[in-house]
């Protein structure tokens, strides 16, 4: 899949909306994502409000670029759905990839802005939106169409050294 490839993480933003129709189906592509026990623990929000923005780029000194962005979509697990507690992180992981790509294919682009299991991160988010402990914030992705000198390109990380066969 060429999307794959050329997705970069995208931290500028032009300042114009994203239609309903693609946060639609990015949520939707999340949500196809694999899950342990096929548990499905996610549940999403999906932030446009500026001040809402802006709270949550300061919850790490690398979540900046988020006041800025048109959206952000702030990843939960929500423990009661969760069977097989111990993967819920991979589950996330693996709806937080999908949603990348997809903004990637439908022109946008997105950061995987780092939160679990950083507590205070979690706690963080948790106060910005009155959130119960049993949700669990994983990460937050801020998604805009790709601003002044960001692009999807490729940068080639194929490594041979790091693949192994049949033996290590
Ligand atoms: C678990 C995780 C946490 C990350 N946290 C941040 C972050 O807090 N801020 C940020 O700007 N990028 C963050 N990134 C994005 C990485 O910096 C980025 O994916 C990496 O540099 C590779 O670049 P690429 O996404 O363009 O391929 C995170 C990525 C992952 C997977």
């Amino acid at each position: 899949m060429e999307v794959i490839f050329n997705r970069r993480s995208i931290r500028r933003y032009k300042n114009q909306p994203v239609e309903p129709e693609k946060i639609d189906r990015i949520l939707r592509a999340a949500m196809q994502a694999p899950s342990a026990t096929n548990q499905q623990p996610w549940e999403f929000i999906v932030v446009q409000k500026k001040e809402i923005l802006e709270k949550l780029a300061s919850i790490s000194p690398y979540s900046k670029m988020t006041a800025d962005a048109p959206l952000a979509i702030v990843l939960l697990a929500n423990d009661d759905k969760m069977r097989m507690k111990h993967h819920w992180e991979q589950d996330m992981a693996a709806a937080a990839q999908n949603i990348l790509l997809e903004a990637a294919y439908l022109g946008l682009g997105g950061v995987w802005i780092g939160v679990a299991p950083i507590e205070e991160r979690m706690q963080a988010i948790r106060e910005i939106f009155g959130l119960k402990s049993k949700l669990k914030p994983f990460c937050i992705i801020p998604i805009g169409y790709p601003g002044k000198g960001q692009e999807h390109k490729f940068v080639d990380r194929y490594d041979a050294s790091k693949v192994h066969y049949d033996m290590y």
